[in-house]
């Protein structure tokens, strides 16, 4: 079996990795990959978001399976192109990937459906929202509609960051198209959870919880990144939480997008904010969720291919999934100054003997072979992973790990799954 994956993170990694691992041991390739997947799999120099260039190679090679990973590509609908040249694609349509491509979109699925979630209102125009919001009073938050890239998100503490970030949305256009709608909402306040299911246009299987750490700095401080490190499971999400999950946001949803015409397949990314007045959903995404997948994915006790096929078929069952006890850590590297500017091409050392610990795998985000050697290429480097038999053990493996590798620069959070382990 020929399996593609689309994209080059550590999130592309992971899911390469554990396709890897299965029974069935498929041929697979990356487009475009990284260090780390050209270890497992064959990279193909074609970028993730180059929906023709992927197409090409695909109507020559033919792979029985293509697993999308970021958002970009499935906004641009690349799961209805391989589709309408009888591809297996895993990913939404185009149409469906909207619940992460447009806010508007989702918020409209989600006031329809009775999902729970923040009160808003969307705009266009800069002066409605600010009157808007003059109404409301701050805390604020403002959202680009479209994809950016997780920055189009601004807390606004007064009128004045309102009206700043307003001003960088609507009228400087900082996040281009996808700013020229915005959505402004309550400011909520808890703790978040990631909650992953698989769809299969009818059947929903959720995913073991994860929870993310999205600023570069020890204690939830600094700028946001693509996400720092995330550990799973999230024991914020109580077991007497999943029937609430799937009967307030999973099942209402995807049955509105059928209401609508729109059938779901592939993940289904329910981003909670756990409230004191209960669960509401700050976000959908269209995707796996990364850094989440890298905690989530060495937890999964079944192979990954047969419940990917079966979301495509439409044949998935909750039996195709089950789990490890264990509890999984996984710690970003980042190179020095992101999420700002930063240099690359620095030499990373100590991975195999990091590889060596009990319960360690390394999934390599911003990396590259050059000469023989894994040098750095991104702002997130490598997400240092560990499995332990509970929270505290894969902490302790995950950091043990961190400790045996080195590159100019590095920086990295030390206190990830910390707020966990006193639960
Ligand atoms: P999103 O891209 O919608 O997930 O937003 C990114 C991050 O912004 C979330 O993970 C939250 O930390 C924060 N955020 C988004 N919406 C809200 C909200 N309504 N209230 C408070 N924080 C929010
Ligand atoms: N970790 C957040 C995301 O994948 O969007």
């Amino acid at each position: 079996m020929k399996i593609l994956v689309i994209g080059g993170g550590g999130r592309e990694h992971a899911i390469t990795w554990k396709l890897a691992n299965d029974s069935c041991k498929p041929e697979l390739f990356c487009a475009p990959g990284n260090a780390g997947t050209a270890r497992i799999a064959t990279n193909i120099d074609v970028g993730a978001e180059d929906c023709n260039g992927l197409l090409e190679w695909a109507r020559t090679n033919r792979p029985d399976l293509t697993v999308v990973g970021p958002e970009v590509p499935l906004c641009a609908g690349i799961a209805d192109v391989f589709a309408a040249e009888g591809l297996a694609v895993f990913g939404p349509s185009g149409e469906a990937a909207q619940m992460e491509g447009s806010k508007a979109f989702a918020k409209d699925v989600m006031t329809a459906a009775g999902v729970p979630t923040a009160a808003s209102e969307t705009f266009t125009d800069a002066e409605a929202a600010l009157s808007y919001i003059r109404e409301k009073g701050t805390p604020i938050v403002v959202k680009a509609d479209g994809l950016a890239a997780g920055k189009g998100v601004i807390i606004c503490e007064t009128v004045a960051d309102a009206e700043k970030a307003i001003a960088s949305t609507i009228l400087d256009k900082t996040f281009g198209d996808a700013g020229a709608t915005i959505i402004v909402e309550e400011c909520l306040v808890g703790e978040e959870a990631s909650i992953l299911a698989l769809v299969d246009g009818e059947t929903i299987v959720t995913l073991a919880s994860s929870q993310d750490h999205k600023r570069v700095f020890n204690g939830d401080v600094g700028p946001n990144t693509g996400g720092m490190g995330a550990y799973s499971p999230a024991p914020v999400v109580t077991d007497d939480m999943w029937p609430e999950i799937r009967a307030q946001v999973l099942d209402p949803t995807i049955r509105e997008l059928k209401k609508r015409g729109i059938t779901y397949k592939g993940v289904l990314y329910a981003g909670l904010m756990l409230t004191e007045a209960g669960m509401m959903v700050l976000e959908f995404n269209c995707r796996f969720g990364d850094p989440e997948t890298q905690a989530v994915l060495p937890r999964l006790g079944s192979d990954l291919t047969p419940a990917l096929q079966a979301c495509v078929d439409g044949t998935l069952s909750e039996e195709m999934v089950t789990w490890k006890p264990d509890a999984c850590v996984s710690v970003v590297m980042a190179s020095g100054g992101y999420p700002g500017p930063y240099e690359k091409g620095k030499t990373i050392e100590g991975l195999d003997a990091a590889e060596e610990l009990e319960g360690v795998v390394v999934f390599h985000a911003g990396t590259k072979e050059e000469t023989g050697e894994v040098v750095t290429s991104g702002g997130r480097v490598l997400g240092v992973t560990a499995l332990g038999r509970d929270l505290s053990t894969a902490v302790d493996a995950a950091y043990s790990a961190v400790a045996q590798i080195r590159f100019d620069q590095a920086q990295y959070r030390t206190d990830i799954a910390a707020r966990a382990l006193p639960r």
